[in-house]
């Protein structure tokens, strides 16, 4: 796999064709208004303040090495020249290279068609093949039942509750930990 190449064409529940693809250096402007459009709405993510454009570029750059050095493998879904989505996996390091972290998010406009699910669906596919681990661990706000509920379609269980585990903009959430196995047999509900 390389820098911007095309995973798949999806069609949406609302019969919109999106792309999905690595993302590449060019996508910077694009990413920015798309992270910041998060930020905008408050939406439950773990960033908590809009960045600027040398910060997605610096984001988006050493997320590309480590994409070459097969650490790190980022998604974006793309529509009509927009990023409107997108997700991630890093591996651990030493003795935790075996488990990665996975993050997923899909602008409020394109939210219940599916997205979430086409990207969740990949991006356990590339844990197992590409990052190589046996393992995916992730958090989440413990209010977000829609992200919850996929989770757990997902095969995703509960292993931790951590009160007031986030902060942001000085308010405390409770976070939930979830994870979840790769192998081929593991029961999804
Ligand atoms: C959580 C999130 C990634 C899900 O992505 P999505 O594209 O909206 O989800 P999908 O359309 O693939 O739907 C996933 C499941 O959630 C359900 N769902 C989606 N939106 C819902 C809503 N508003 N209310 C209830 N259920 C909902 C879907 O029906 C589907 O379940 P089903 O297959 O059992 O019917 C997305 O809502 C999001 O980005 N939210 C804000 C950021 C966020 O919370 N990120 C997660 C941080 S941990």
């Amino acid at each position: 796999m390389k820098e911007g190449q095309i995973i798949e064409r999806f069609v949406t529940k609302d019969g919109k064709e999106v792309i999905i693809r690595i993302p590449k250096m060019k996508d910077a402007r694009m990413l920015l208004a798309y992270f910041n459009s998060l930020i905008k709405e408050n939406a439950p993510i773990m960033f908590n303040k809009k960045l600027n454009l040398k910060e997605v570029r610096g984001r988006l750059k050493s997320g590309l090495e480590k994409f070459k050095r097969r650490m790190f493998l980022q998604l974006v879904v793309e529509y009509k020249g927009k990023i409107i989505a997108c997700g991630d996996i890093e591996k651990g390091k030493c003795a935790k290279s075996h488990i990665c972290r996975l993050g997923i998010s899909v602008h409020k406009d394109f939210r219940g068609r599916g997205i979430g699910k086409e990207l969740m669906r990949l991006l356990l596919k590339f844990a197992r093949t590409f990052l190589k681990t046996e393992m995916v661990v992730l958090s989440v706000y413990a209010n977000n039942k829609v992200a919850i509920h996929l989770y757990k379609k997902y095969g995703f269980r509960r292993y931790g509750y951590l009160k007031g585990g986030i902060k942001k903009r000085g308010r405390y959430f409770d976070e939930i930990l979830m994870w979840r196995p790769l192998r081929e047999n593991y029961e999804v509900s």
